[in-house]
């Protein structure tokens, strides 16, 4: 990378390739590229391929849109002339509508080439990314053949950005979107961010933090400028614009002394604001809203239900069709600890269940994975196909709040991999994640993911390097959530660092142990929490037990866990019979979520042979001594890795080091002195 680089190019270096790798075919293809549309998205499609080719293959194209077959890469939307579909097939015809695409080479002339065709030319600009990275993984490659089609209808991120610069969890800096409450300087680096995006599928951005505070409110009216000029970069790699809003904008603004969904003049208002802002953004995205969660007003601040409040700007926004992205992230966080009935686990599926079917059509609940709040392991929230008359899309979170902050490396996709392949059985024919987020199993028409960003202004962008794999995992998951953590990782890692195999071996693993490795010296057993409270970062066993946001795990000297089964909160009867007998059962249950559905006694065997107490001490040793091993392992690639990036990530697992051992100590020692029970090994507790 050259010196002055102000940021890195994270999965998009495009490094060289030795030439001994590559196939004949890409040698002698590439001599021009040709388009057939002119739009914006195609055009960078066209660019994108351009400067890959020059700088991977140190091959020089120009750039056309006249079609002859010549050698040549040819980039045809075939809503544009529809005599190419003549030449594809119906499966490949069917494939490629919905931003899908085909990238195949023939010999025609004796020239080799290269069709990118899509219906669409956000479906141009997948296709080229795509040709990329194959170029890249199989340099070797003797013929092309890629048919594929996004799994997600919308695949979302989330930005927690603020006006003033500030990230809510972020962990990478300061926001590359806004500064001192005006969109940020640096424009550039904003539509690299749409590149990034766009190569990894992602086709609709939130710009701003769900807690919407009064000065963000004014994006949808005085600072609407701000929204259309990101709109606007955005747009260029065909990904459409949100917003986030505050429910209770109309009386936040000042205009009115309520913002009850049945209040004409409200309505009224609603409809001026939306209108706004679709004459200067036509195709704007549409609102998320967080109502009636954490002290943020909501529909039952004015009597009304969800679908109630929900569906009154859901209907101002489908004249414009737009879309009304509603979070169900709702419970009572002034939870008295002497409450026992309460389950903070419950409280979506108790609130949204009953509505199923009174949404409006352009209404989508977005559900976050577990029942509680991003922990490192919680089970796949009940509600997620609870509801087949609604649309819903699955919310993940990319930063790290709980999972170590991009300072402890924590490779999400296993765990996200574990929550699509879980099996609601709440549907005979599609019922796991997988299927859902990909519209397989209910006639909603919208369906997908949404994830909140690990982005920020830091050179590196996701604070930890490694932490990039993290984004550029979940895009690949939205648009395939069958590819397995491996393959992921292994695309990365190859894209990101080249294709030496002791550097593409060791990386790989270490991403792969990382949040097993992350959970075994923090909260054990699906028990969530001990973070310090406010800011969640290393190890506050009580600190939570002691507040109100009705996330106990009450331990005492004798057990430790909240019954959760059916006679005790009651969770467990949320799921569909198949797996509500699972967790209601103390055997039958997975064992890393065993505390989360059951109350145990520390001496409880686990399958290991070993006691809950044991187990808890074990871990914690063998997670800080993994640490350890991470960091012999990284160091061996001091040689084969640039000064930057490995000292950068030695740093990090040092962090890491210190804070793993930080949470091993204290957690041990609150349970030595809690039961009195010494350490099997005689280790060192405090
Ligand atoms: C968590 C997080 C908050 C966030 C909230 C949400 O509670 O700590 O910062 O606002 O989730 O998802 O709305």
């Amino acid at each position: 990378m050259s010196r002055e680089a102000k940021y890195d190019k994270c999965w998009l270096r495009h490094e060289k390739i030795k030439y001994a790798a590559i196939s004949p075919l890409l040698k002698s293809s590439v001599k021009k590229i040709m388009h057939n549309s002119n739009s914006c998205i195609a055009q960078n499609a066209a660019f994108e391929l351009r400067s890959a080719l020059e700088t991977i293959l140190e091959i020089n194209c120009s750039l056309s849109n006249n079609i002859s077959n010549e050698g040549a890469i040819f980039l045809i939307n075939v809503s544009v002339e529809s005599d190419y579909r003549k030449t594809l097939s119906l499966h490949e015809l069917e494939a490629i509508s919905n931003d899908g695409y085909l990238v195949k080479s023939f010999i025609e002339n004796s020239f080799t080439n290269i069709l990118i065709a899509s219906a669409s030319d956000t479906g141009l600009l997948y296709g080229a990314f795509a040709l990329i990275r194959l170029i890249q993984i199989s340099a070797d490659a003797t013929e092309i053949y890629l048919l594929e089609k996004p799994a997600c209808k919308l695949r979302m991120i989330n930005h927690w950005d603020n006006l003033d610069g500030s990230i809510e969890r972020g962990y990478a800096g300061k926001s590359f979107l806004y500064e001192n409450g005006h969109i940020s300087s640096d424009k550039e680096r904003i539509r690299d961010y749409a590149r990034l995006l766009a190569s990894i599928g992602i086709n609709s951005i939130v710009i701003n933090n769900v807690n919407v505070h009064s000065y963000e409110t004014t994006l949808i009216d005085e600072r609407l400028e701000i929204t259309k000029r990101l709109s606007d970069i955005f747009r260029l790699y065909g990904i459409k614009t949100f917003l986030s809003i505050n429910y209770a904008s109309p009386v936040d603004s000042g205009a009115l002394n309520t913002a009850d969904p049945q209040n004409l003049e409200v309505q009224l208002w609603w409809k001026n604001v939306i209108a706004k802002i679709y004459g200067e953004i036509p195709d704007f995205g549409g609102f998320l809203v967080k109502a009636d969660s954490e002290h943020i007003p909501g529909p039952h601040t004015y009597g009304r239900n969800h679908a109630e409040g929900a569906n009154m700007l859901a209907d101002i926004l489908k004249e414009h069709e737009g879309l009304l992205i509603w979070r169900c992230f709702v419970y009572n966080c002034t939870q008295n600890w002497r409450d026992r009935i309460t389950d903070r686990a419950k409280a979506a599926y108790d609130i949204y269940k009953p509505l199923d079917g009174e949404f409006r059509e352009n209404v989508v609940l977005q559900v976050k994975n577990g029942p509680m709040d991003f922990q490192v392991r919680e089970p796949v929230s009940p509600l997620l196909g609870a509801m087949p008359k609604t649309s819903q899309l699955l919310e993940l979170q990319i930063t790290q709040e709980y999972t170590g902050q991009q300072k402890h490396l924590c490779y999400l996709v296993p765990q996200w991999k574990e929550v699509l392949n879980f099996n609601t059985h709440t549907d005979d024919e599609a019922s796991l994640i997988e299927q859902i987020i990909s519209g397989k199993s209910t006639s909603s028409k919208f369906f997908g993911m949404a994830a909140i960003a690990n982005v920020g202004n830091d050179f590196n962008w996701t604070g930890h390097y490694l932490a990039q794999s993290n984004l550029y995992g979940y895009g690949r998951l939205l648009w395939n959530p069958s590819l397995s953590a491996e393959t992921i990782a292994n695309e990365w890692i190859v894209l990101t660092f080249g294709n030496d195999k002791e550097v593409a071996d060791t990386i790989e693993k270490m991403l792969l142990d990382s949040w097993q490795i992350y959970e075994s010296y923090t909260s054990p057993l699906g028990i969530g929490w001990m973070v310090n409270p406010g800011h969640h970062y290393g190890p506050s066993v009580d600190g939570y037990e002691y507040s109100k946001w009705g996330t106990y795990h009450r331990a005492d000297s004798e057990a430790i866990g909240v019954d959760r089964t059916s006679k005790g909160t009651g969770y467990t009867l949320q799921y569909s019979e198949k797996n509500m007998r699972i967790y209601e059962s103390k055997e039958k249950c997975p064992e890393e979520l065993l505390l989360f559905f059951h109350r145990l006694p520390y001496s409880y065997v686990l399958k290991s042979g070993k006691t809950l107490i044991q187990h808890i001490y074990d871990s914690h040793f063998k997670g800080v001594n993994e640490v350890e091993q991470m960091i012999e392992n990284w160091s061996r690639l001091s040689s084969k890795i640039d000064v930057g990036r490995f000292s950068h990530v030695l740093n990090r697992l040092n962090e890491q080091l210190e804070n793993s051992k930080e949470w091993r100590d204290v957690v041990n020692s609150y349970f030595y002195r809690k039961t009195g029970i010494s350490d099997y090994l005689n280790r060192e507790i405090f």
